[in-house]
């Protein structure tokens, strides 16, 4: 591959970075916005704008940029130790206090953490354990999972394809596609005006479990969905779906993934969404 032989940020990133979700036919002649810095809640680009950064980074950046209380308690964990591997029976303090944190604050009976390198990687590994604690209950068909059009949840194999943002997937090759399949999103914005908030509501419990009907409950393993859409277009579900599509789920003997990337850590200004605002308990 020809390497630029151009110093500009703008350039070198044109030639040599490969976004995601981007369209590459404007691409080319538009290049990137390039950001330089950033502090609190805004970012500033090499032009010398400041730009509000509405979706914190990408959902992740939820205490504001620049905090100096992360940088130095980041420098002074790497100064203790900046990496040890949790494989086998290895285990390092910050991944027990951690998990043992996560363990008290998380919903329900959540007791058990395992870590992942973000949200795809969180998702992909949420199938697995979904597939293989049906394998040692003796369930060996019960492994469909059930998500939602505009959901997101991630880039990876099994995640772009839990993701029902289809357009994303035009052109690419496709896994999964016989043990997952979307319902609709829960979208107030979609609402018909003659039907009230209940009404919605039960059209779309019903749809979820007509679906699980069709496909047949033995083969349901579990239903994924984000709290709130975040990339889907922060869609707000009508009152009580989380929680009523959480008891189709148990009618079923089915597991509830809540993708909290967006929505936990305080964002909701809850440690998670699920409990504290929606009123239900995730399996994962
Ligand atoms: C709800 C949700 N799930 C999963 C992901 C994927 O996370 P990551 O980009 O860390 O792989 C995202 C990313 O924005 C997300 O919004």
């Amino acid at each position: 591959m020809e390497i630029s032989t151009n110093n500009s940020v703008w350039q070198k990133d044109r030639a040599h970075v490969l976004h995601p979700q981007t369209d590459f036919s404007s691409f080319h002649d538009e290049g990137s916005q390039v950001i330089e810095s950033a502090k609190g809640v805004h970012v500033t680009d090499t032009k010398g704008r400041k730009l509000l950064d509405g979706i914190e980074g990408l959902w992740c950046v939820n205490i504001g940029h620049g905090r100096k209380e992360m940088a130095e308690a980041i420098s002074k964990q790497v100064m203790q130790m900046q990496y040890y591997n949790p494989f086998g029976h290895s285990t390092n303090i910050s991944a027990a206090e951690l998990a043992h944190w996560l363990s008290c604050n998380a919903p329900g009976e959540l007791n058990h953490v395992y870590y992942t390198c973000g949200g795809s990687t969180a998702n992909d590994a949420a199938v697995r354990l979904v597939h293989y604690y049906n394998t040692i209950r003796g369930l060996h068909r019960k492994k469909k999972i059930i998500s939602r059009n505009y959901a997101y949840h991630g880039a990876t194999y099994v995640a772009a394809e839990l993701t029902g943002i289809h357009a994303t997937k035009n052109s690419f090759d496709r896994v999964a596609q016989d043990i997952i399949h979307h319902i609709s999103a829960a979208d107030m914005y979609a609402k018909p005006a003659y039907w009230s908030e209940t009404e919605y509501c039960d059209f779309l419990v019903q749809e979820f479990d007509d679906r699980i009907q069709q496909l047949g409950p033995d083969n349901v393993a579990a239903f994924i969905a984000e709290p709130i859409m975040g990339a889907g277009g922060v869609l707000i579900a009508p009152a009580s779906y989380n929680k009523r599509m959480h008891s189709v789920c148990k009618k079923y003997d089915m597991l509830y993934i809540a993708d909290e990337v967006v929505t936990a850590f305080g964002r909701l200004g809850e440690w998670f969404a699920s409990e504290n605002i929606y009123d239900y308990h995730p399996d994962i």
